[in-house]
């Protein structure tokens, strides 16, 4: 209790002087419930459909990387507005909404109109990683939510799995992410599972596949077939949290012709690719490192924004 009081007048203290910063233990007053609603949400909701943490920990991403991690995504279309959940990377995509509004009403009703669904959608993207088997971190908190969303940012901000190495490096540099960070982040695809529009020209049409790996996939993906069949992005353990990724990438079994791209035999990310590959650690603590930093692009701090009591709407 002390040490509530006691970091309460330090942050009114610090908010006099400088701008509003993210801090770990942004609600530890206002809202102590926090962390153990949203882990238990996200157990609860993995317990019912193992993919669910790699669709948190997805919608996490693509929220960030439009206009920074602002709850954006979450934001239904209405009659007279266009979000951005029909944007090309989200339509038919982008999933887990109806968790992160469970979860919201809980919150809610521990705490009404305290916490952010910007901060809810981060801290249930990490315990979704944690409860995979991945690592943890402290996430830090105090985002505020977004009044507005664009359809036409998220169409040019998210990355797409045509893209190259260099149109990939170049996309993370935009949102001050290093090529470590690019690399460690899309070990994110060690979970989860991706539609067939979305590999189809990988698994016929790229030299950087391993022949008997594109024979298999081209079974369930046929030339002109269903766009929607789904094949797991770590073809062996898409439901737990490990760096068998990277060693996929090694035997050039990866799903996405992005994957790929990040290990050919001669490009500057074969170092990073094989030392995760081998080092589970190494690739642990700099993904945890890399989720922060993605975690802290452009967030509304302060008075910016607000705090959604819905999460699909502006208040
Ligand atoms: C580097 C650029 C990236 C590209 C081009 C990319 C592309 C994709 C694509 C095409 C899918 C399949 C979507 C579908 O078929 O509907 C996907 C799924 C997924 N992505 Fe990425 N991604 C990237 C980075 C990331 C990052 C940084 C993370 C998280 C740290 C991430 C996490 C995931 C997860 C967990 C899934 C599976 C979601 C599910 O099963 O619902 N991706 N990604
Ligand atoms: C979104 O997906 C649905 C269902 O596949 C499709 O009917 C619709 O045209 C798509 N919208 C956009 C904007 O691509
Ligand atoms: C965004 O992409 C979708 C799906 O490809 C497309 O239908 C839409 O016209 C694009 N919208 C904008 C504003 O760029
Ligand atoms: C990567 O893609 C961009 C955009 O499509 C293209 O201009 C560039 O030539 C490609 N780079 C390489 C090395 O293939
Ligand atoms: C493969 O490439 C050819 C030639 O560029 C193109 O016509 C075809 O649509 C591609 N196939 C797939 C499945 O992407
Ligand atoms: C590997 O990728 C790099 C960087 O994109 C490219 O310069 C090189 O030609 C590629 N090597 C092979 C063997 O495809």
């Amino acid at each position: 209790m002390a040490s509530c009081y006691y970091s309460l007048l330090l942050l009114a203290l610090l908010s006099q002087a400088v701008a509003a910063k993210l801090s770990q233990d942004f609600y530890s007053c206002s809202c102590p419930k926090l962390l153990p609603i949203v882990r238990k949400g996200v157990a609860r909701a993995i317990k019912n459909e193992a993919r669910m943490g790699a669709s948190l920990l997805r919608l996490h991403f693509h929220d960030c990387f439009v206009n920074g991690c602002d709850a954006s995504i979450l934001l239904d279309d209405t009659s007279n507005f266009i979000g951005e959940k029909t944007a090309a990377a989200n339509n038919n995509s982008a999933r887990g909404f109806n968790v992160i509004d469970d979860i919201k009403a809980e919150v809610e009703k521990a705490c009404p109109g305290v916490v952010s669904c910007a901060d809810i959608l981060t801290l249930a993207a990490r315990d979704s990683v944690v409860q995979l088997g991945g690592p943890s971190w402290e996430v830090p908190l105090g985002r505020r939510d977004s009044t507005t969303a664009s359809r036409l940012a998220a169409n040019n901000s998210i990355p797409a799995p045509s893209f190259n190495l260099t149109t990939l490096k170049s996309n993370f540099a935009s949102h001050g992410l290093s090529v470590k960070n690019l690399v460690a982040l899309s070990g994110g695809h060690t979970i989860g599972l991706a539609r067939c529009v979305q590999f189809r020209s990988h698994i016929y049409n790229d030299s950087s596949i391993d022949a008997s790996f594109a024979k298999s996939l081209q079974r369930k993906c046929p030339r002109g077939g269903n766009d929607d069949v789904l094949a797991p992005l770590d073809f062996q353990t898409p439901t737990h949290f490990d760096n068998l990724y990277f060693k996929h990438l090694l035997l050039k079994k990866a799903l996405l012709h992005s994957d790929q791209e990040l290990f050919n035999g001669s490009s500057s990310t074969d170092k990073l690719v094989t030392k995760y590959a081998s080092q589970n650690d190494a690739f642990f603590k700099d993904f945890a490192k890399a989720m922060i930093r993605m975690s802290r692009i452009k967030p509304l701090t302060g008075t910016k924004g607000q705090i959604r009591i819905n999460c699909r709407k502006v208040n």
